[in-house]
């Protein structure tokens, strides 16, 4: 079985939390045991987001804030390629190709993002699309895919599952509204749409939730399933 686990900068490093980055190491670590190839895309986040607005005010322009976001997501990709030691190349991979020449040679792929204009959320989407991975999973600090922001919204309400077109219909309206954090950005939507990949987006904060989803299907987040793929995985028990 093929995955492509998504971990956004939040959830992998928030403080710098060393036992953090341990944890999700392990379960990169213990899904390639149970025999999954795998490939991680890693996010920048707040410290990509400390370091974009200090440059915005130092007047960068948006290609340029966007170069830095992707330093900073290479450098969480790195951060987790420390933890797994041997186990992986030592630079993250700069594009698909490499990434897709990392897992035939029988590694595990560590990347963070590739060119401006986008974010991590795409660079998962497309990787997992270019390895055809039989499943996608976005490791955020929101439990799921919800009708509106959880956090500033009591009546948001959660989506048990999906289909990749009702997941572009819900994220497009909120990229629009300023501020609005959609769970996985538009591009990546489309992306999933347009490859039809099984999605799940899950609360990875506990690292354990990933690799219960990986592995059994089990999770309390969203499930994207698309048209005519059935709602029961026929793969879990086939890694
Ligand atoms: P993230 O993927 O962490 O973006 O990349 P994000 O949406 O801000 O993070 P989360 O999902 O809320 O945690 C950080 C920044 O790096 C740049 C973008 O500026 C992005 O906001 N980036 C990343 C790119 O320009 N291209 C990429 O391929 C990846």
């Amino acid at each position: 079985m093929r995955v492509v686990i998504s971990i956004g900068g939040s959830v992998l490093a928030p403080g710098l939390d060393v036992g953090r980055v341990e944890g999700h190491a392990a379960v990169v670590e213990s899904l390639a045991d149970e025999g999954c190839e795998l490939g991680a895309v890693v996010g920048g986040g707040g410290v990509a987001r400390d370091y974009i607005d200090a440059a915005r005010d130092l007047g960068a322009n948006e290609v340029q804030l966007d170069q830095i976001g992707i330093d900073v997501t290479r450098i969480n990709a790195r951060l987790l390629v420390a933890a797994l030691g041997d186990f992986v190349d030592p630079t993250p991979a700069h594009d698909y190709e490499e990434a897709g020449d990392a897992i035939r040679r029988g590694d595990v792929c560590v990347m963070g993002g590739v060119m401006p204009g986008q974010t991590t959320d795409a660079v998962a989407a497309a990787l997992a699309e270019y390895i055809n991975a039989d499943l996608l999973v976005y490791a955020t600090s929101v439990d799921g895919v919800f009708s509106a922001d959880p956090g500033t919204d009591a009546d948001a309400e959660k989506y048990g599952t999906l289909t990749p077109s009702d997941l572009v219909d819900v994220i497009a309206p909120m990229s629009r509204s300023a501020g609005a954090s959609a769970p996985v950005d538009l591009l990546a939507a489309k992306l999933i749409e347009r490859a039809g990949m099984r999605t799940v987006v899950l609360d990875g904060t506990d690292p354990a939730a990933i690799e219960a989803a990986v592995l059994r299907g089990e999770h309390t987040g969203t499930d994207v399933v698309p048209e005519g793929s059935g709602a029961e995985p026929t793969y879990w028990t086939q890694r």
